[in-house]
């Protein structure tokens, strides 16, 4: 509570009434295109409003964090990359397993925020994570850094995206996995307007074009998002 009305004091007065982005509604918007639109970015956001949104308590119920993180299989002496991490909602999750969690993001608020909640925690989960704050155009991976990537409600929000994921390709140890989870088209109660997504296809597509491999698509498991695991192929693959 207290890092929340800390960073009150960050946002400006004109941005107070903007609606959550991530699950509550955004506007609907006239786009003719068909093309979907590329999701405002939470920086524009009321900070507040956003980590409210993001940890809201129903999430779990349709989300399943654990059983969706399960899917990466056994992160023990793995190195994971949550990409767009926010306030840390799957991040932390992963740090009692995992070798090191690395909670990537754009906005130096979510970076702040989960910095916040590092300090409080026992050191040996203290020295397994960082936060990075990245580019728009680039997670700031070294080569082959990470084992397995995590990118929950973000994809929407990345632009270039075949280009983009190259780079998270190079990022990536050979055999890495990468799960992506995003919301499904179909004027759902929770989740953004359905110009703002990106189709399933649409999302295989462009990974395919980045060099990923498919291995699992999941449209059932949760009810409003559709989960997708690429990976990145082995040397002899
Ligand atoms: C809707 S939030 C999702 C946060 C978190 N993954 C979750 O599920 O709670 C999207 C996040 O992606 C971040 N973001 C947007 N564009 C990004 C980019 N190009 N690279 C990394 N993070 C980005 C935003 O700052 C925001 O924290």
């Amino acid at each position: 509570m207290l890092i929340v009305s800390a960073c009150r004091q960050d946002t400006p007065a004109s941005q107070e009434q903007q609606p959550p982005l991530m699950m509550g509604k955004t506007t609907p918007t006239n786009n003719p295109s068909g093309e979907p639109l590329t999701l405002p970015k939470t920086g524009t956001g009321n900070f507040e409003n956003l980590v409210a949104d993001f940890e809201r308590k129903d999430r779990g119920i349709w989300q399943k964090p654990d059983m969706v993180i399960s899917l990466l299989g056994n992160l023990e002496g793995k190195t994971v990359a949550d990409i767009g991490a926010g306030t840390g909602y799957f991040t932390f999750r992963m740090v009692p397993t995992a070798k090191k969690v690395i909670g990537i993001d754009i906005d130096q608020r979510f970076i702040q925020f989960m910095d916040s909640v590092k300090v409080r925690m026992p050191e040996v989960y203290r020295k397994r994570f960082e936060t990075r704050l990245a580019k728009p155009d680039n997670p700031l991976l070294a080569p082959g850094e990470a084992d397995a990537v995590v990118i929950v409600n973000t994809y929407g929000y990345i632009e270039h995206r075949v280009q983009y994921f190259k780079t998270v390709w190079k990022g990536m140890s050979p055999g890495a996995k990468m799960l992506i989870i995003d919301f499904k088209k179909n004027n759902l109660p929770i989740g953004p307007p359905d110009e703002f997504k990106v189709a399933l296809s649409q999302v295989e597509q462009e990974l395919v074009g980045a060099g990923f491999k498919i291995d699992k698509v999941d449209r059932e498991s949760l009810d409003y998002q559709y989960i997708i695991i690429a990976s990145k192929p082995t040397l002899s693959q």
